[in-house]
Parts: structure tokens; sequence; C-alpha cells
């Protein structure tokens, strides 16, 4: 039964397949190609492949303007091979989800093109118009600095159309119950392809009230029940994993007080703090957002990320915790984006400092909820601040030392492979990091291994323990009569750090240690002493002697 949940113990790796791996050498990554890589993403112990929009599009936005919901960019290969690639999937046990943008098309979208030219195309209300510019025209932008409003005129209408995003974005009215039953449409059309599930692109958008009327946008919740619904009529199992960076005291507006909304949601508060705790070891925030999001249905499911496709949002953090994190992690200007954000790869970021990046990676598998790589982070790639916004991480995987780091045989490739210094493919390579037993990618396949023998993370609840000192984080995870304990040193200096376990038999109270063989036993006082390197981490099991003797006789 517990695996119908499968959601709950999956290891997820996000991907895009025009940067993964390119098998016709047209210098743009494809379904072939990507297929190709299966077995390695199999052996690294992911679970499931989220990959980002591949449908036709302009590209203007990395594939979030869509011309065809049905389809598959020409670039990427056929609906054809995308099935083949589904397959392929489900033969390994791998699951595969995808990316669901329906808050807007691509202006290029045959819909908007129909809407825009003809009053009376049944299209024109499946759009949000004005004839006036609206006052709020400056209001919602998302990316400031980029994006000059959120209302733009168009000429062949002879009126305003609303964009949350770029001007080429133009919103669907999703009001429109046309529109609302054309949403489940395409979620159909990919379910009967293979798909088990969906990242929902900018959820609270979608739900919103939209136009030139509305002053404050309205969030329409139960539109999610209506999606996931449908769904589950369709596939038992399938869900939707929810884009959306809202405050902890509307989390169970998306996920239903009873589960009956969306199944799972990234938790941006915890990411957000996450970075400032890396930054300044200072754990007393990342708690409380712990805490805030801790209240969900038990069916229900945190993502949790470090970086994504997008730039860092640290838009709600506090401005002085917002400075710490730029100070440490983006001082330069020219890392930083839309006035919020760090537009950064993760490696880069922690200085390519081995134990840091242990430590992040460390803590996000053992944060209450799913993990969920981007791919390259495996092996600590880098970004390419010379590419524009969100770009520079957003380069092709590198495979190997040969030219274009093994990702294509073209000779010049759509996507810039980095190439030189410390992140170039000549250094940072799958190939490489293969063969090194000590490699962050042997690390990574380590730890994710283990992670998937701890369903407590997964399924349990968890307490903050007490610890002796604010610079790391001891949690500990129930479930079923069992109990795992995590401890995360932040700070750059060794230290012993003192906490209670919470379990109440002293006898019984023994950490095995789940990584090494260093375990640890009560003190007298009923507390445990534990010394952590700079940067160190521990997983432990509450055992008992019993588990140590039967440990030892086998
Ligand atoms: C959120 C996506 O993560 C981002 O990449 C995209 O630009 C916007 N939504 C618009 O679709």
């Amino acid at each position: 039964m517990l695996n119908d949940l499968w959601y709950k113990n999956a290891i997820v790796y996000c991907l895009s397949v025009g940067t993964f791996m390119d098998a016709n050498g047209d210098g743009v990554g494809d379904f072939q190609g990507l297929i190709r890589r299966l077995d390695y993403l199999q052996g690294l112990g992911i679970t499931t492949i989220w990959l980002m929009p591949f449908q036709p599009s302009p590209g203007l936005d990395a594939g979030y303007d869509i011309s065809d919901y049905y389809n598959v960019d020409p670039r990427y290969g056929t609906l054809g091979d995308f099935a083949e690639f589904a397959h392929a999937c489900h033969q390994r046990g791998l699951r595969v989800m995808i990316d669901l943008v329906v808050n807007h098309t691509s202006d290029q979208h045959a819909w908007f093109r129909e809407a825009r030219s003809d009053p009376d195309s049944k299209y024109r209300d499946w759009y949000v118009w004005s004839d006036k510019k609206p006052r709020n025209a400056q209001d919602g932008i998302v990316f400031p600095g980029v994006q000059k409003s959120t209302w733009t005129y168009d000429k062949q209408a002879a009126l305003w159309y609303f964009h949350r995003f770029y001007d080429f974005q133009p919103d669907l009215n999703t009001a429109n119950p046309h529109v609302q039953a054309e949403i489940l449409k395409v979620m159909g059309f990919w379910i009967q392809l293979g798909v088990s599930g969906f990242r929902m692109d900018a959820v609270p958008f979608v739900i919103s009230t939209k136009g030139a009327k509305v002053g404050k946008p309205v969030e329409q919740y139960n539109m999610l029940r209506t999606f996931r619904e449908f769904l589950q009529w369709r596939k038992g199992d399938a869900i939707i994993l929810a884009e959306a960076n809202v405050l902890p005291d509307t989390d169970l507006e998306y996920f239903g007080d009873d589960g009956e909304r969306l199944q799972m949601m990234f938790n941006f508060q915890v990411n957000q703090n996450t970075f400032y705790t890396l930054a300044s070891a200072d754990t007393a925030p990342l708690k409380k957002a712990l805490l805030a999001t801790r209240p969900r249905p038990a069916t229900a499911q945190w993502g949790v990320f470090l970086r994504n496709h997008d730039e860092l949002d640290l838009g709600r953090l506090s401005p002085e915790q917002r400075a710490t994190v730029f100070a440490a992690f983006g001082p330069d200007p020219d890392m930083q984006l839309y006035e919020r954000g760090i537009r950064r790869r993760i490696a880069p970021m922690l200085s390519g400092d081995r134990r840091r990046l242990e430590l992040a990676y460390s803590l996000m598998l053992t944060l209450p909820g799913t993990p969920v790589f981007r791919y390259g982070d495996e092996i600590g790639m880098g970004d390419d601040l010379r590419l524009p916004e969100r770009e520079c991480a957003r380069t092709p995987m590198q495979w190997s030392t040969e030219p274009h780091g093994g990702f294509t045989k073209h000779a010049r490739p759509v996507a810039r492979v980095i190439s030189g210094g410390p992140y170039g493919y000549e250094r940072v390579n799958v190939a490489d990091q293969r063969r090194d037993p000590n490699s962050f990618l042997n690390w990574t396949e380590r730890l994710i291994r283990m992670r998937r023998e701890v369903p407590e993370i997964s399924w349990g609840d968890f307490a903050v323990l007490r610890a002796s000192r604010n610079d790391v984080l001891a949690l500990r995870y129930d479930w079923r009569n069992n109990s795992v304990l995590c401890l995360h040193n932040f700070s750059a200096e060794a230290c012993t750090v003192k906490f209670k376990s919470g379990c109440a038999n002293p006898g019984e109270d023994i950490l095995i240690n789940l990584l090494s063989d260093d375990h640890s036993q009560v003190a007298p006082d009923g507390r445990h002493s534990v010394v952590l390197e700079p940067y160190g981490y521990r997983w432990y099991r509450i055992g008992g002697l019993d588990y140590l003797l039967k440990r030892s006789e086998v």
C-alpha cells in the first residue's frame, strides 16, 4: 500500500531535454540522447525524472512559452520518441513527470493568433483583454528589471492583453470553463502517453482571478480539487507537484485540509531559509521555517530542493537576511537577479568546497519531503555568467572530456558547454567522476541509496531537537516505532554538540551511524555528545543494543 503513494519516498531529478544529451549531432539535446542516458540516471538511484517543457515553443523562456500542448518540439524529436522514452523509463522502473505550463501560452500559439485577429473567434475569451490600458498595468511584475509591465497593447486586436510574465506569454483566462476543460485535456493526453504526474507551473497565478478590474487577485483554490480529481479518475496514482512560492499560512489551501487538492508543493520557505543558514550558520530561521511548514495532510508531501532552473529567490527573507546571503553567495551584482535572487549554480556559490556541498546535499536529502535534484549538480557543475538572466545555470550536461563535454558531436552546439576554469568540462564531468570512488558523483549515489532506505524521513513526523549549539541542526523523524536522527553542523569550526535524542529507554538510546561506523552511546546525564567536523553531518537510526547485537551476528 505504501508504494501506492510513490511520490512520498521518491528521488526526483529534473532536466531539460535540449541540454542533456544530443544523439543526432545537430547541437541540441534530444529524446534519443536522453534515452541513452537512462542507465546513468537509474544507476544514480533517482526514481523519477521531471522533464522541463519540451513541447513546440519559440523558446523565448526556455520552453515556458508553449505553442502546441499536444506535441514535441521537432528539435527534441517526435511524439514517437517521447513514447519510446516513456517506455524506456517504465522498463527501468523510473517514473516520468512533466511540466504543465497552463497559466499562459506563447503568443505564437494558434489560440492566441486566432484570438487576437478574430473578435468572433471562440478563442477571444481564452485570454484576458482590456480596451483601455488598465491602471494596474505596472502591478505584479514577476521579472523586475526585464519585464516592463503586465499589460501590453496588441495592434491586431486593438486591445490590451494581460501577461503575468513576459509580454510573449499572454495569460490564459483560466476562469473560462472551456479553458479549464482544455487544461484537463492536456493532462489527459500526457497521462495517456505514460507520465505519472505534472510539475504545475505558477499555480497561484493559474488559479487567480485575472482582469483589468481585478484589484487584488483572489485564488480560486477549488480549481485545484478539479485538477486532482480528474487526474485520479484517469490514473489513480498520478500527482501534481505545485510551483507555489506562498506563505505557510496558505499551504493547506493548496494541499486541502484532508489532502483533497494537490499532493505536492515545493517548499520555498525552507529553501530560502536553508540558504540563509548555509550563509550564516544561524539555524534559528530554518527551524522556524520547518515548523511553520510542518502541518500537512498525511498523504501530502513537500518537494525539497536547493537550486532549480530559476534564480534562487530570496524574496521571503528579511532585507538583512537577504543581504547576508547575497554577501556570502552572490556579492557581485551580476550574480544577482530580479532584485530578489541569485542566478548561480550551487557549486560555485559554495566556492566548490566539497565539505559545504556535502553538507548542503546531506541536508536536502534529510529535510522533510521528497528531494528534487537538478541535473549536473551531482557532479558539481558551474555556471556561465556571460549568459543572460537565468540562462547561466542552464548549460549542457558535462559527460566527459571529449569536445563539448561529450554533450554533442556538433561543432557549434546551440547552448555552449562550460569550458576552461574550475568548472569546465575538462575538470568537471561524469566520466572522470564515475571512475573515482571518492568523487562527488559517487558520494551522491551513496547518499541517495541510503536515503531510499530511510522512509522515516518521507513518511514520518519530525521534531526539531534542542541542541547545545545554534549552528547545529538536529532533526528526529519518527515513523512506525522507528526513529532516525540527523545532525548538520553549519559552522566552519569543528564542535561538540550535546542533545537528548528523545528516546524514552536509556538502554535503547544508541545512535547507529548509517553512513560510517562511529555510533553514539548515551552518557549518564541522558544526553548524547557528538563531535562534528567543520560542516560535518551524521545520519543515525535510533537503535537498541538489540540492533547492534543482531548486526554483529550477521
Ligand atoms: C516559473 C518557471 O519556473 C519559470 O522558469 C518561468 O519563466 C515562469 N514560471 C513562467 O512560466
